[in-house]
């Protein structure tokens, strides 16, 4: 009895493991999302879910626009990528969470206001939620 419970333990652990990968990479665990401590943050950090997207049916290479689903996946603020603390530049950090492009948060979250999804927030304290 004892070895047919830690038999199934096993392959409950194996199960959830492979159900969480996706073409061998890890898929995280739930985060919070912060700016790299060189930006100084003003507002508060963010929680972000991947099962809850992966469940709204939003595919990796939405957000992860420059994976090739192989590759080792970059932090948006990785070098050459959205490393910028000016606001304005093309490549601000800013940008990659409230551009207007479906790649970030906001503009995701906007359209899918529009098409009737009340569950996506766009309103500032919803996502930089105070302790
Ligand atoms: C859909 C979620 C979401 C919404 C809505 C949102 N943000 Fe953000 N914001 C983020 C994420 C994610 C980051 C990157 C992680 C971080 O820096 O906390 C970020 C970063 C920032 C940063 C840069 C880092 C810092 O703390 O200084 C500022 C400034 C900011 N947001 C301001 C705002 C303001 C103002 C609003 C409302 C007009 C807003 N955000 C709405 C998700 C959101
Ligand atoms: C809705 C947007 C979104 C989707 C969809 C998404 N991710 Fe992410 N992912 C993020 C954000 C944001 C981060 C944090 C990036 C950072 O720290 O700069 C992240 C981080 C990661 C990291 C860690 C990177 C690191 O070095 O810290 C991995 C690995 C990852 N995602 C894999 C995946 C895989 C695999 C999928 C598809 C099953 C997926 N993601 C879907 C937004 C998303
Ligand atoms: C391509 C579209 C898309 C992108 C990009 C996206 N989201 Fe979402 N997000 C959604 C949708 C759709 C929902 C509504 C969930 C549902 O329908 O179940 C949602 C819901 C949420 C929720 C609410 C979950 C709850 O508790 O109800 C949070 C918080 C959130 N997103 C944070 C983020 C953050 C932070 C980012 C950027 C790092 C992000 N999202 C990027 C589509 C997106």
């Amino acid at each position: 009895m004892r070895t047919r419970i830690f038999q199934c333990a096993v392959i409950l652990a194996f199960l959830l493991c492979v159900g969480n990968a996706y073409a061998g990479v890890q898929v995280p665990a739930d985060m919070l999302l912060a700016a790299p401590q060189a930006m100084k943050a003003q507002k508060a950090e963010v929680p972000f879910s991947h099962n809850q997207h992966a469940k709204a049916g939003v595919e990796c290479k939405t957000c992860h626009h420059t994976w090739d689903g192989k590759a080792e996946v970059l932090k948006c603020s990785s070098s050459g990528c959205h490393d910028q603390p000016d606001k304005k530049d093309k490549m601000a950090f800013y940008k990659a969470f409230h551009g207007k492009d479906e790649h970030s948060c906001v503009g995701c979250h906007k359209a899918a206001k529009k098409a009737g999804n009340k569950l996506a927030p766009t309103a500032c304290k919803a996502c930089h939620v105070k302790k």
